[in-house]
């Protein structure tokens, strides 16, 4: 069983796709990891957490402020193997890459240090495009969070051509495997944002936000940022520290 013994914390922000993350919940489940869920308030809105309390067999955390579990979000952030968040929101995105934590959820990221984060974006495509979002993915991946998705397909609101869309449970559940085994020091230093370009992968794994037409933007720029930050050295150690199996880089022309 691929996650036997292993601890996962599934967060879940309030987005529409929240019903895919009792899914994800179940895989999870069934491939006898532990996992305790971690709701925010807008999740509540979409899901009861009794729904995950029944696919998991354990309590559900939504609040701070619950009676006998004041520590649970340290606990939360420094044993598990893995923290999915999946749904991400726009919002929950925009307040980690902030460093808020002003509810449980945002909590237990802030004071997850050094194992790793995989986050599932979901949210309407013209959030996702919008230069905050992509500025807050790209911050959160210089600090070591690992993203999947989201994904070209229907949205809550209709057919859309550009990204938004979460991943499906089986995609970030394949991620999460990748993952199991990895440890991120997140105090360690991190290519910035512009060393290097996300890909997309066939197994749906990528580092930082944007589509292909993000990137065909973004290169010329980041040429030149390269260009400026590194010299032009090719020996720059940080372009492949090989320490992430999720992380992709292209090779640079
Ligand atoms: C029906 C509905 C669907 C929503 N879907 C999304 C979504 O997919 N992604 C997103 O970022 N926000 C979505 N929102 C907005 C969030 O719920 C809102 O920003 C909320 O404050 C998120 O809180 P949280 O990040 O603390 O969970 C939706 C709101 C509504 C009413």
């Amino acid at each position: 069983m691929p996650f036997a013994g292993r601890h996962v914390v599934l967060g879940v922000s309030g987005g529409i796709a929240c019903y895919k993350s009792c899914i994800l919940a179940r895989r999870l489940t069934e491939a006898c990891a532990t996992v305790d869920v971690a709701l925010t308030a807008a999740a509540t809105e979409f899901v009861r957490p009794l729904t995950f309390e029944a696919l998991t067999g354990r309590p559900v955390l939504t609040s701070l402020w619950e009676r006998g579990r004041a520590l649970a979000h340290i606990d939360l952030a420094k044993h598990p193997d893995l923290i999915i968040l999946a749904p991400a929101t726009a919002n929950t995105l925009a307040r980690c890459a902030m460093g808020m934590a002003d509810d449980l959820l945002t909590a237990l990221l802030l004071a997850r240090a050094d194992r790793p984060v995989l986050a599932a974006p979901a949210m309407n495509d013209a959030m996702y495009a919008n230069p905050a979002t992509t500025a807050n993915i790209t911050a959160l991946t210089a600090r070591g969070w690992h993203f999947v998705g989201p994904e070209i397909g229907a949205l809550a609101e209709g057919p859309s051509e550009r990204p938004g869309r979460m991943s499906e449970p089986d995609v970030i559940f394949a991620a999460a495997e990748r993952l199991r085994d990895s440890r991120t020091d997140a105090r360690a230093p991190r290519p910035g944002a512009r060393d290097y370009e996300p890909l997309e992968r066939s197994d749906g794994v990528r580092a930082g936000g944007g589509g292909a037409r993000a990137r065909r933007r973004r290169r010329p720029r980041q040429r030149a940022d390269r260009a400026h930050a590194t010299g032009g050295s090719r020996d720059d150690p940080r372009r492949d520290d090989g320490r992430d199996a999720a992380r992709t880089r292209v090779p640079r022309p």
